[in-house]
């Protein structure tokens, strides 16, 4: 089966850097580039993390495309952005002295890089969305003739039934820019809504990170020191692979179990602001009759699946 063509948007901290190196040395997947995005830190820091961890796996030649340093209302919806340093540490990767890379990043704006991609992809392209959704919704804002070029966006973002990570109700990457969230999702482009319900559910066991730690590749090192220090911020002696998770129910999507349903976001609430609001409703011919869907929601996912693929693909 040929590779998927993907590209990836992205604000790498730590999980974002395991899923770029998942889906790096996966011969499933076809990067045909990556944009990065302010969210868990600060754009500058995103791209020279997101050029170190794919110099790492060994895969200089994809192109990392800088976009929005902001949300889409910053400075009027948005009192202050938060970002997310406390979690990823203030370099983002939790490892402050691993040296960064001295690649320049690509000259293009993130949104000019997707454009330019999709325009002449032979097929359609899957997304997927690591981060705050400010670079996409700028796309589907400027370039509305691409929009069919996209096969799926995979989202991670969200919840159906988790509530949220930022604030009560909303998980951080729709809570940092609710506005452009909600472009996303009327976008009619199909979505895959890969939410907290089974980003928190793919974890290594120890052996495994001993083992992959341990599988002497040139990205071992790299990949050892994200895992301990995700062990060690969150006093997980099984760590979570958070985004790396989409990436791995991307490359094997039987892994999930997925429900159609109509999702909206709250762009008002004092206390729901940036919560994915999911119509569990099923149309009938007595109840109230559902939206129409506009996403495929992730109830469940194949944890050790996911996690076993992670290994295989790492130790190589
Ligand atoms: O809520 C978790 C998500 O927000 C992950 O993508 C993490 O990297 C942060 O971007
Ligand atoms: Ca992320």
């Amino acid at each position: 089966m040929p590779p998927l063509p993907v590209l990836i948007d992205c604000d790498t901290g730590v999980d974002d850097a395991l899923a770029l190196l998942l889906a790096a040395r996966s011969p499933s997947l076809d990067i045909l580039g990556v944009t990065c995005v302010a969210g868990n830190i600060g754009l500058v820091a995103v791209v020279s993390n997101t050029l170190t961890v794919l110099d790492a796996a060994q895969r200089p030649e994809i192109p990392v495309a800088p976009g929005y340093d902001r949300p889409l209302l910053a400075g009027f919806a948005n009192s202050e952005f938060e970002n997310a340093s406390h979690v990823h540490g203030e370099d983002g990767l939790g490892l402050p002295d691993w040296p960064r890379s001295s690649r320049p990043p690509d000259p293009r704006h993130a949104i000019d890089l997707i454009a330019e991609i999709l325009a002449v992809a032979p097929e359609p392209v899957t997304l997927i969305a690591l981060a705050p959704l400010t670079n996409l919704a700028g796309f589907v804002q400027r370039h509305p003739a691409l929009l069919p070029c996209i096969a799926r966006i995979v989202s991670m973002g969200g919840s159906a039934f988790s509530g949220g990570n930022m604030t009560a109700a909303a998980e951080f990457n729709i809570g940092c820019d609710p506005e452009a969230a909600a472009v996303v999702y009327n976008s009619g482009v199909p979505i895959t809504l890969y939410g907290l319900d089974v980003f928190r559910q793919v974890t290594l066991t120890p052996a495994e990170v001993d083992l992959l730690e341990g599988a002497g590749q040139p990205w071992s090192p790299l990949l050892g020191g994200l895992l301990r220090y995700v062990q060690r911020r969150f006093g997980q002696a099984k760590p979570g692979l958070g985004d790396a998770g989409t990436v791995a129910a991307t490359i094997l999507p039987e892994t999930l179990t997925i429900h159609p349903h109509r999702v909206d976001i709250e762009l008002a609430g004092t206390h729901t602001r940036g919560m994915t609001v999911v119509d569990r409703r099923v149309a009938s011919k007595d109840a109230h009759h559902a939206a129409p869907p506009n996403a495929d929601v992730a109830y469940a996912i194949d944890a050790r699946r996911a996690a076993r693929l992670f290994v295989e693909t790492l130790v190589e």
